[in-house]
């Protein structure tokens, strides 16, 4: 049998092997899909002994991303971009490196979402690599600008300028928080890690145009502190990372099998399980 797994540390409370292996069901795939944890010091050991066993592919969490991107003989543009991979294939002439992230979050907020990015208004928050890894899917659905803001603000300049060659038509600009002040935006994107510490990014108030969507990359059971502090400020439309984290697999599954599953009795599982 296809044998694939999602590799991390810590690893067992993981969501990928229920969402592959409910992938598989639906699409008529065999294929098992495992949980593989690594020593902090043993990821690359961890892969060459799981592909020498018949593994066709894994998918890596934290915190081996880098060390996947690494790993990889060869990558895809958005693994480039995102200097990252989450997705590694076995291939016979080697291994092969993609980021399915951002693609996953752009197939959230366009298809499950409804929202349109074409000709918007974007926020991105954050400058570490959720941030990177949106980055590139992000500026390809060609929003009219993309601003990104960030706690450091020389951090979110740094990261703009190197996207810079990949803005195409879209206004792309950097700053800190107190710089957002006075603007107004229709998709703002929590991509820091403030949510993991109950904490919401300090921003200015006023920043969400009517109808604006909330977004945080993060979940949980209810609001995150991000959307929680978007609500009080009277946002309706709001979001958080559990779409994200199913249309990432989604992507990771694509790649891997050649079919798209269809996301959204999956989604509705486990939204129903955190409630
Ligand atoms: P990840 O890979 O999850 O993006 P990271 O690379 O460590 O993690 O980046 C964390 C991001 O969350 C950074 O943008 C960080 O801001 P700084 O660059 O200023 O440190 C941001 N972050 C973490 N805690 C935050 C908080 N309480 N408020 C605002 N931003 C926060």
């Amino acid at each position: 049998m296809d044998r694939y797994a999602v590799i991390g540390n810590p690893i067992a409370h993981s969501k990928s092997p229920r969402i592959h292996a409910a992938f598989a069901r639906q699409t008529g795939q065999t294929l098992e899909y495992s949980t593989l944890l690594a020593p902090l010091e043993g990821f690359v050991t961890a892969v060459e002994n799981f592909r020498s066993a018949g593994g066709r592919g894994l998918n890596v969490t934290v915190p081996f991303k880098l060390e996947a991107f690494a790993l990889a003989s060869q990558r895809s543009p958005r693994a480039e971009a995102a200097g990252a991979v989450n997705t590694l294939t076995f291939r016979a002439d080697g291994i092969h490196g993609d980021n399915t992230d951002g693609a996953g979050l752009v197939r959230d907020l366009t298809a499950n979402l409804g929202c349109t990015l074409a000709g918007r208004r974007v926020l991105l928050l954050g400058a570490g690599g959720a941030a990177r890894g949106a980055l590139l899917p992000l500026l390809q659905a060609a929003p009219s600008s993309l601003t990104l803001a960030n706690r450091s603000a020389d951090k979110a300049v740094a990261l703009a300028e190197s996207f810079r060659p990949s803005a195409n038509g879209t206004m792309l600009s950097a700053g800190g928080f107190p710089d957002l002040a006075g603007q107004q935006f229709d998709i703002v994107i929590n991509a820091t890690a403030a949510s993991l510490s109950s904490e919401a990014p300090a921003l200015p108030t006023g920043l969400y145009a009517p109808g604006a969507l909330a977004y945080d990359m993060m979940y949980g059971k209810g609001d995150t502190a991000y959307l929680a502090r978007a609500r009080a400020e009277g946002v309706t439309h709001l979001a958080d990372g559990l779409g994200m984290l199913v249309e990432q697999a989604a992507e990771s599954f694509l790649l891997w099998r050649g079919v798209r599953p269809n996301t959204g009795p999956v989604l509705a599982d486990l939204r129903r399980e955190l409630s």
